[in-house]
């Protein structure tokens, strides 16, 4: 079940804008030569985007994530939050206003599902009745039946039912702004995926300011309105919608970063909505087979697809299969194409094709009803045509040349292996 199946009441506080002024965090802040953790960082998020941080471990990510709701306070420079330095505000009244997914999930084991959503509903002294229903409207808009999961433990769930748990708990008291640290990180790639593409769909109805963290470029590039590439010492390499940063990676670190299939990877960028469609030949349950075979002879697939009355796919029948005379039905259907939407990215839709070894994909409505095809021609035609050369073109950044040249050598894509103490965290957020 995706996120969405309920919808959010409008939202009670609009998204605000989140500008890191000059920032900068060094642990050890009397040591000489001890490179910062963050280092002189200054970017604006936009209300209602999503920024992702991006870059290899131990850049500075979670510690700039930390700063917004000041779990760690700046060394140097300001954080304003529409305009107002978060340093001024009251902490506990400024942590409540900031939704926080830790990396690692950190869900409380020993209270139920519905008493970690409600977390900081709770805090804020909500009446039980409200805790209870807005627990309830959370499990459903993130896909968990409440009957079901309510009154479970966080060691009764999935992997990805837990990262869900986290987000719902994030969301809990409708905040403004949400921090989100590798919200997805400990689920394999598969459920991964769905949870990504389930966030952007909630995300279009919530529009929250989000600061996210990956250490996964793939990710940065499928979530990020904006994507800033940090590198170690806590410098911002390149900040920018991700099509810019594929299209002209502004150094030779992030060129390396983004990687050598910068191709590929702005299918992610584009979506089947965006092609024309191929307009399928269908025919329907019932149809007078001699007319549908005419039909099959004349399209160049020699198939047709079969629908049912409502114009969903039920499979391709092709010409041999159809009798002179009599009428469709549907075991005539021989085979199956992978379905996608119009929001299926085309990255995603290439792989669908190349898992069930095929070469067209069908278009389907919310309903399940045929909008069109796909083929995998289609999408190579679209790579060729987005693909400039994408290298980096020296003088074309911002950046400190000298910061990019220093940390140009470290080793990119490295694994996450961080985790620890997300529990503590959560609790120095919520327990005062
Ligand atoms: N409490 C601390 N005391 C001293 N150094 C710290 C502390 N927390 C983090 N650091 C250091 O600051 C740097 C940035 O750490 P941070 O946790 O922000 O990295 P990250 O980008 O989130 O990495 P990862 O992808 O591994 O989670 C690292 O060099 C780390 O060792
Ligand atoms: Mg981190």
């Amino acid at each position: 079940m995706p996120y969405g199946s309920a919808t959010m009441p409008a939202a009670a506080v609009a998204a605000a804008t989140v500008e890191f002024r000059n920032v900068t965090k060094r642990y050890d802040a009397g040591a000489k030569n001890v490179p910062g953790a963050v280092n002189d960082l200054s970017l604006t998020v936009p209300a209602g985007k999503i920024c992702v941080l991006v870059g290899p471990s131990g850049c500075g990510k979670t510690t700039s994530l930390k700063m917004v709701n000041r779990l760690i306070e700046p060394t140097s420079g300001q954080i304003l939050i529409d305009g107002e330095d978060a340093a001024k505000r009251d902490v506990i009244e400024l942590r409540r206003s900031i939704g926080y997914v830790i990396q690692q999930v950190g869900l409380f084991p020993h209270q139920t599902i519905g008493e970690n959503v409600v977390t900081v509903p709770r805090l804020l002294g909500w009446p039980r009745e409200k805790q209870r229903a807005r627990a309830d409207e959370l499990l459903a808009l993130i896909g968990l039946e409440p009957g079901k999961y309510r009154n479970r433990y966080p060691s009764q769930l999935s992997g990805g039912e837990r990262q869900r748990v986290g987000v719902a708990r994030a969301l809990a008291a409708d905040p403004p702004i949400m921090l989100m640290d590798e919200p997805f990180g400990a689920v394999d790639p598969i459920v991964r995926e769905r949870l990504q593409n389930e966030f952007l769909r909630l995300q279009e109805e919530l529009a929250k300011t989000i600061l996210f963290v990956t250490h996964d470029i793939d990710e940065a590039i499928k979530m990020g309105d904006l994507v800033a590439v940090m590198q170690v010492g806590g410098y911002l390499a390149q900040f920018a919608p991700p099509a810019d940063i594929l299209a002209s990676p502004a150094s030779e670190f992030v060129a390396r970063f983004v990687g050598a299939d910068r191709g590929l990877k702005r299918l992610s960028l584009s979506r089947v909505g965006d092609l024309d469609l191929r307009e399928a030949p269908t025919a329907r349950v019932g149809d007078e087979a001699a007319a549908a075979r005419r039909l099959a002879n004349s399209n160049p697939f020699g198939y047709l697809l079969l629908v049912d009355d409502q114009n969903r796919p039920l499979g391709w029948v092709g010409h041999d299969a159809i009798p002179t005379d009599g009428h469709l039905a549907e075991p005539m259907a021989e085979s199956m194409s992978p379905l996608m939407d119009r929001r299926t990215t085309l990255k995603d839709a290439l792989s669908m094709l190349l898992d069930a070894d095929v070469q067209v994909g069908i278009v389907v409505d919310r309903k399940g009803a045929v909008i069109g095809l796909v083929t995998a021609d289609m999408i190579a035609e679209r790579m060729r045509e987005t693909v400039g050369d994408g290298r980096f073109v020296p003088h074309a950044t911002e950046v400190e040349p000298g910061a990019v040249v220093a940390a140009a050598a470290v080793a990119v894509g490295a694994d996450d292996a961080d985790g620890s103490g997300s529990e503590a965290e959560l609790e120095a957020t919520d327990a005062r």
